[in-house]
C-alpha cells in the first residue's frame, strides 16, 4: 500500500489529514476549472427534477422531443456543427474524427436505412459491434426512428445472445463479419430476427446470405435528411440486459427523457466542460457505455474519446496522453491492473488530466491512494445500477473524498439505508440501500415483458436496490455489499443462474452451483460447485474443458476461474441451490440459518 503521509508533499490542492478517516480535503479555488457544481448543500436544497427539464430537454413545437435531437441534432446547427462529437482510435492504430455536424448525416442515413428496411416504431435493433463509430452512428440512429436500441457486449457468446435477442424480439441486428458467426448459430430459434446488418470496417471478407444487409452500401445510398420520430418523454429508447439472482437476465427498458438525468451527472459529477477531452472506458454493451459514453457527453455537447484497442496499461496511458483526456470515467479493475503494473504513469504526459471517477464495484481506499500519487488527482467514487439509469450516490469534485466512501446523494435524489421494514436505520448502522423512486429521474420504465420482477423492486415507497450499506455522521454512504447472491466481477454483472445453466449444459456436468468469491483484483472471481456424473474423472483436465465450454458459449468474462468437484450441492428442501452455503463454507464463514436445508 502507498504510504498516505507522503502524497502531502505531491499537491497543496488535495490536503491529506489524518483525522483516523483519512479525509482528502480539497480547495476548489485552486482547481484547474470551476467545478459545475460548486455547492453541494446549496444545489442538494434547490435543485428540482421540474427546472432540470426545462434546463435540458429540448421539445419540439408540438410538446414532444428525441434524445438523438438532444443528443446530436441540436449541436449540428450553427458553430458547434463543426466541433468535434467524437475522436476515434482503432486497435490498429488508425484515427478518425467526427463532427457534430457529420454525425447528425451519419444517424439521419441510418435511420433512413432501417426506415427502408420495415424497422417501425418500437420495435426493438440491437447493437453487437466492437467499439467502432458506426456503433454510435446505430445507436443514435435507432432513437431517431423512435425504435428501442438494445446494446450487446461484444464478448457475448450465443447462449448469451440467444437469451437477449429471444426475450426481446429483436427484428433487427446490426454486428459485423467477425461476430456475425455466433448470430448466423442461432438464426434459426430467433422467429422474429427478419434481418441483420453487416457493418463492412475491419473485414475484407464480408458473409453473404439471405436477409443480410451492408452497412456501407445502404448508407451510400441513404438521404441525409430524416424526419425524426417525436416521442414522449416516457417513450422506450434502449433497453439493456442484466442479471440477478434468479432466472434469466432481464431487459431492462429506459426512456427518451432519462436523457435528463444523464446530462445533469456528467455536468454535475463528471464535471464535463465545454472544452473538455472525455473519455469514458465503458464498452456500449454495458449501461455505463451508453449513459455516460453517448447518452451524457454527447447531450452536453462535448468531445469524447472512443478506443477500440485492448486494455494494457501501455495502451490506456497513452489515449490519455496522446488525445490530452481531461476527464476520465472509468472502473475499480482497470485501477487496480494499472496499480499493480511495472508501467508508470509517469513516463507519460498526463498533465492535461483534471478529473478522474470510477463505477462498477467497489474502489478500495489503496486504489485511490495510488491515483492521488499516479495522476495527483483522486478518483471520485460513484454508485448506481443499470435499473437507475444514471449516477444517484456519488463523490464530487468540489467535496470532500473519503476514501472507501461513495459519497452523497445526487441533487433531485432522496437516498436512504432501510430496515426491512422500510425504515430509517440509525446512522452508522447496516441495511438496505433504498431510493424514493419518483426522485430517480432516469428509473427504469419497464422490465421487458416482466411486470412482476419490475415490481419486486418496490416496496414500502422505496426502490430497493439490493446493496446493503451504512451512512456516516455527516451523510456520505459507504457500501457494504449485495444483499443477494449477485457476482460483480471486473465491474461486471454476472448472474449465478446463467452460469449454472450454461455449466449443465456440458456433457459431463450434473449439477452446479455459482458463487462470487473475493478476488483482490477483480473484486469477485465467478466459482462453481459441480456435480459431475459418474466415471467422469475428477481432475485439472475435466475442470479446463468445462471452463472452455462456459467461455465459448456464453461469454467471454462469464465463465468460472475456480471449478471445485463437489459430491452434493446443498440445497433447500423445495429444491433451490444454497449457494449463500457454498459461500460461507468458502470463507470459512458461520454456516448461519440452515433449518431449510434438506436431509444432507
Ligand atoms: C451494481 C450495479 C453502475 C453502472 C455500472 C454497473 C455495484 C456499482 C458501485 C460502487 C460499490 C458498486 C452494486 C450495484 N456497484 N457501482 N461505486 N461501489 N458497488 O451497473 O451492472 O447494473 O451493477 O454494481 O452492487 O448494485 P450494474
Amino acid at each position: 500500500m502507498t504510504d498516505k503521509r507522503n502524497l502531502v508533499t505531491i499537491t497543496t490542492i488535495y490536503q491529506i489529514m489524518n483525522t483516523g478517516a483519512n479525509i482528502i480535503h480539497k480547495d476548489p479555488k485552486k482547481f484547474v476549472k470551476k467545478p459545475n457544481l460548486s455547492d453541494y448543500e446549496k444545489t442538494y436544497k434547490e435543485f428540482t427534477w421540474k427546472k432540470a427539464e426545462k434546463e435540458y430537454l429540448d421539445f419540439f413545437e408540438d410538446g414532444t422531443l428525441n434524445a438523438s435531437y438532444i443528443a446530436i441534432d441540436r449541436h449540428a446547427i450553427g458553430k458547434s456543427a463543426s466541433k468535434n462529437a467524437l475522436l476515434f482510435e482503432s486497435a490498429t492504430g488508425e484515427k478518425e474524427t467526427y463532427t457534430y455536424g457529420q454525425l447528425k448525416d451519419l444517424t439521419n442515413k441510418f435511420a433512413n436505412v432501417l426506415d427502408l428496411h420495415g424497422v417501425q416504431k418500437g420495435d426493438r435493433v440491437f447493437i453487437f459491434l466492437p467499439t467502432i463509430p458506426e456503433r454510435l452512428v446505430v445507436f443514435f440512429g435507432i432513437l431517431k426512428l423512435g425504435a428501442i436500441a438494445g446494446t450487446l457486449f461484444s464478448a457475448f457468446m450465443e447462449m448469451a445472445l440467444m437469451d437477449r435477442l429471444l426475450d426481446s424480439g429483436a427484428k433487427v441486428v446490426v454486428t459485423n463479419a467477425t461476430l456475425f458467426p455466433r448470430i448466423q448459430k442461432i438464426w434459426k430459434d430467433l422467429p422474429a430476427l427478419e434481418k441483420v446488418i453487416i457493418v463492412e470496417r475491419g473485414s475484407v471478407d464480408q458473409p453473404k446470405g439471405e436477409n443480410l444487409i451492408y452497412y456501407k452500401h445502404e448508407m451510400e445510398k441513404a438521404s441525409a435528411d430524416f424526419a425524426i420520430a417525436h416521442m414522449q418523454k416516457e417513450d422506450l429508447s434502449y433497453m439493456l440486459y442484466t442479471s440477478g439472482t434468479t432466472g434469466k437476465p432481464k431487459g431492462v427498458v429506459h426512456a427518451h427523457g432519462d436523457i435528463v438525468q444523464a446530462m445533469v451527472t456528467t455536468k454535475f459529477v463528471l464535471d464535463v466542460h465545454e472544452d473538455d477531452i472525455y473519455w469514458c472506458t465503458a464498452d456500449l454493451g454495458w449501461v455505463t457505455g451508453v449513459v455516460y459514453g453517448a447518452l451524457g457527453p454527447f447531450g452536453l455537447g462535448a468531445t469524447s474519446v472512443i478506443f477500440e484497442g485492448r486494455f494494457s496499461p501501455e495502451n490506456w496511458y497513452k489515449v490519455l496522453q496522446d488525445y490530452q483526456v481531461t476527464v476520465w470515467y472509468t472502473a475499480p479493475t482497470a485501477i487496480r491492473m494499472l496499480m499493480g503494473s511495472p508501467v508508470s504513469p509517469k513516463e507519460y504526459n498526463l498533465s492535461n488530466l483534471r478529473f478522474l471517477a470510477s463505477v462498477g464495484e467497489p474502489l478500495n481506499p489503496e486504489a485511490i491512494w495510488w491515483g492521488l500519487e499516479a495522476f495527483g488527482l483522486p478518483f471520485h467514487d460513484t454508485w448506481w445500477q443499470t435499473e437507475q439509469g444514471s449516477i444517484t450516490v456519488t463523490n464530487y469534485s468540489v467535496m470532500d473524498v473519503r476514501p472507501g466512501s461513495m459519497g452523497k446523494p445526487l441533487p433531485g435524489v432522496i437516498a436512504a439505508v432501510i430496515d426491512e421494514d422500510g425504515k430509517e436505520v440509525p446512522v452508522g448502522e447496516e441495511g438496505h440501500l433504498a431510493l424514493k423512486p419518483e426522485t430517480i429521474y432516469s428509473l427504469m420504465k419497464q422490465i421487458w415483458g416482466n411486470k412482476e420482477k419490475f415490481d419486486s423492486y418496490f416496496r414500502n415507497g422505496w426502490y430497493l436496490s439490493g446493496d446493503k450499506a451504512f451512512k456516516d455522521k455527516d451523510g456520505y454512504f459507504w457500501f457494504v455489499g449485495r444483499a443477494d447472491d449477485v457476482i460483480k466481477t471486473s465491474g461486471e454483472r454476472v448472474g449465478p443462474f446463467e452460469v449454472e445453466s450454461a455449466l449443465v449444459e456440458h456433457e459431463d456436468v450434473i449439477e452446479a452451483g455459482v458463487i462470487g468469491k473475493p478476488d483482490e483484483l477483480r473484486g469477485e472471481i465467478i466459482k462453481a460447485f459441480v456435480v459431475v456424473k459418474p466415471g467422469v474423472e475428477k481432475n485439472e483436465e475435466t475442470k479446463k474443458r468445462i471452463m472452455a465450454y462456459v467461455k465459448q458459449h456464453l461469454a467471454g468474462h462469464a465463465y468460472p476461474r475456480e471449478i471445485e468437484f463437489i459430491d452434493k450441492l446443498p440445497k433447500t428442501r423445495s429444491g433451490k441451490i444454497m449457494r449463500r452455503l457454498l459461500k460461507s463454507r468458502e470463507l470459512g464463514l458461520p454456516e448461519g440459518d440452515t433449518s431449510t436445508l434438506e436431509d444432507y
